[in-house]
Order: structure tokens, then sequence, then C-alpha cells
């Protein structure tokens, strides 16, 4: 839940802030307003970038930072066959044929995949980081070797980093998602960021509706040379972000720490097989992912979980959802799916989606809460066999 977690007292300040001057307007480009402002100043310098342009949801932000490299009809853009679908609805509004791929032992992009998936109409990889870093090394040498634009969609991992350097910060530009179940919460949101002056630009654009926002031009005389969409984040929602973003450090140690608190009790176990990462030193602490035998266990394994009280993240029940071979209803109207049996195509990915468990591991959790959820997965471990 991070951010969720803490919404407070600073947020309302934040608020009561924006209300205190003499006229309040809440629309971020009326004259004197500086919430959205400040908080993408503030972002972009807690991620080290140039440039970050926020909008109304992570949705919109992957929307934009796709329409902002230039992703456009035909192109093909690579993605992972886990994901939130949000990616692959950006690409497909945007006239691109999203192409998911098989997921490695990581849970995470499989580089050899990536490579076997690039044809002449492949334009950019969008890299989707759950919670930890895929292997970003192969994946961007793909992309220089192939021409090709590395973008994360990072609304998962705000605050996770690969070998010392942020997520966010690798590919070329990055989004990330500020809703209930990510790292900061404002509400809805999200955020693009990027050091390409063109690509922010672009994107700023994109996110309403193509006004270029040239300085000292009325709203109506601002010029446009590409279509957009109107996503604006108000000043309400960018008021409540700077709070959050104050409270960034906080969220992300304490839910590091409570999940080595776990974790470190529970790895004898020689039936749950924990997740390998790229680099687990930068991955975040808000879940703890491990492996069961099959799908039976798995389910058995939250059974017994939740008779203890506690709930599972995502996984196993990521089949139902977070897995390419249910978008039935978005991929058969590409050529490439539409005979296609779906669940064919990333079994290694169903397999493993199926048969884990992830742990939502909260920010604030007691020490009496961690030992009943230790006691709960080592019960439930004796129970599978
Ligand atoms: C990878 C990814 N991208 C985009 C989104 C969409 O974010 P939002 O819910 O803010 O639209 C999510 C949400 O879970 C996500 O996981």
């Amino acid at each position: 839940m991070a951010g969720a977690e803490l919404i407070g007292r600073e947020e309302l300040a934040e608020i009561q802030d924006l209300f205190s001057r003499e006229k309040t307007t809440l629309y971020r480009y009326a004259p004197g307003n500086y919430k959205a402002r400040e908080f993408e100043e503030k972002f972009a310098s807690y991620m080290g970038v140039k440039y970050a342009h926020a909008v109304s949801s992570g949705t919109a932000a992957i929307h934009c930072a796709l329409a902002g490299a230039g992703v456009g009809p035909g192109d093909e853009v690579i993605t992972t066959a886990w994901t939130f679908i949000a990616p692959v609805e950006a690409a497909a509004a945007l006239g691109a044929v999203p192409v998911p791929v098989e997921i490695d032992e990581t849970y995470h992009l499989d580089p050899n995949e990536v490579e076997k998936a690039i044809t002449p109409k492949t334009k950019a990889i969008v890299a989707i980081p759950m919670w930890a870093s895929p292997k970003m090394d192969e994946i961007k040498a793909i992309c220089d070797r192939h021409g090709l634009i590395l973008i994360e969609d990072a609304a998962q991992a705000l605050g996770a980093t690969y070998k010392g350097k942020k997520l966010g910060t690798i590919g070329k530009v990055a989004s990330f998602s500020f809703d209930a179940g990510k790292t900061l919460h404002v509400g809805e949101g999200g955020i693009i960021v990027t050091d390409d002056k063109d690509i922010y630009d672009r994107v700023a654009e994109f996110s309403d509706h193509g006004h270029m926002h040239v300085p000292g031009l009325p709203r109506g005389k601002d010029p446009r040379r590409a279509k957009g969409l109107n996503y604006r984040l108000s000043e309400v929602t960018a008021a409540i972000g700077i709070a959050q973003l104050g409270k960034i450090d906080y969220i992300l140690s304490k839910a590091r720490e409570n999940k080595y608190r776990i974790k470190d009790r529970i790895s004898h176990l020689d039936n749950l097989a924990m997740r390998p990462f790229a680099d687990e030193a930068g991955a975040q602490g808000d879940t703890l992912i491990f492996k069961l035998r099959d799908r039976q266990t798995a389910l058995q394994f939250e059974a017994h979980l939740t008779e203890h009280g506690f709930g599972t993240k995502i996984l196993p029940e990521a089949i139902d959802w977070h897995y390419a071979a249910i978008w039935g209803h978005l991929l058969k109207a590409y050529d490439r799916y539409r005979d296609a049996k779906l669940e064919e195509l990333w079994p290694r990915t169903g397999e493993l989606l199926q048969s884990s468990i992830c742990l939502n591991i909260p920010v604030l959790m007691d020490d009496a809460t961690i030992e009943r959820l230790v006691a709960a997965i080592i019960s439930g471990s004796e129970k599978i066999g």
C-alpha cells in the first residue's frame, strides 16, 4: 500500500496552502499557479533527471511517454506478458501493435525473447519493472544494437534501482503511477520523466490537447503541432504529491526493513522458491514473491494465508488479469493474434504466475503483525508439504 498508508496532516497542509491564496484556481495552467510545477521540479530533482511532467494517472503517463517518444500507427512495441494492461492499452491507443513476450526467472522481460520478437517494424521496448529491476544491461544493449527506444513503465517501481541507478532513468523516457497501490499516492495521478527536451515538450503537449504553452500567448492562440488529449493534473492533486514525495525515503526504507525481517525468517523453507533478482539490493520492499510447486499448491497456500488474515498481491491471481493470454478483448484486433490460442503463446509466463505467491509488505507493520505473518508462512509451508 505504501504512500496510501501515510496520507495525513502533511497532505492537508499542502492543500490548505493552496487554498490560502487570495484567489484560488485549481487549474494548473492558470497564471500564477505553482503546485504542479513545484511537484514536477521536486520529482525531477529526486529522480536526478532534467524534466518531469505530471498527469492525471499512470495510464495517462505511459500513453504520453509512448506518444512523446514518437510511437505511432503500425509500430511494434515489445513488452512483457506479465503486467497491468495499461501500457498495452496505451500502445494500442496510438495505433501501434503491442507485442508481449515471455518473462524470465526474475519475473521480468526475458532478453532472449525480446531479441527473438524484433522485426523491422519494432520501434520501442517497454520494460516494466515489477518492484525490482529487469535485466536492464541486456535490454539496453538490445535497444542500442537494433536502434530501438527503451521506455520504462516504472509505475510499480518508484524508488527501486538497478546497479545503483534509479529505475526510470535508464531508458529514454519513463512513466510512474500514483494510484492507491503505488509507492506514492495522490488519489489518481502519474508522471513522466526524461532528460530529452524534445520528448518532454511532446509529452506536455500530448497531455494538453497539443497546446505548446508558448509563454505570453492566450490559450486560444497557443499553437499545436500534434494531437493530444486532456491528461492534466489538478493543483490539488499536485499539492498532495508534494507532501507524499516528502515521505518517500521513509516509505522505501520501512518497507525494505519489513521485507527483510520477514524474508530472513522464511528463506530456509525449501518448498518456497524465493524470487531471484537481477539486483536485489535495489528492489523495493513492498512485495515478497516466492514460487510453489504448481497452481494447486499456490491456491492452497493462498487460502491458508487468507484463513490467517493475510491477502496476496497480484499473484497467483495475475493469471486472471495481469497476463497477456487473457487480453483477447484487445489483442484479437491484430492479425498476428486473431487466430492464435493466446494461452499457448506465453506458457512459461503463465506457469510462473499461477504457481507463485506475492505478499504485500506494508510500510506500517508492527512487530506482532510481522510475527503473525511469518508464523502463517511457516505453517503454510508445512501444510503444503
Ligand atoms: C505497469 C503499470 N503501468 C500503468 C499502470 C496504470 O496506473 P494508473 O492506475 O495510475 O492508471 C499500472 C497500474 O497498476 C501499472 O502497473
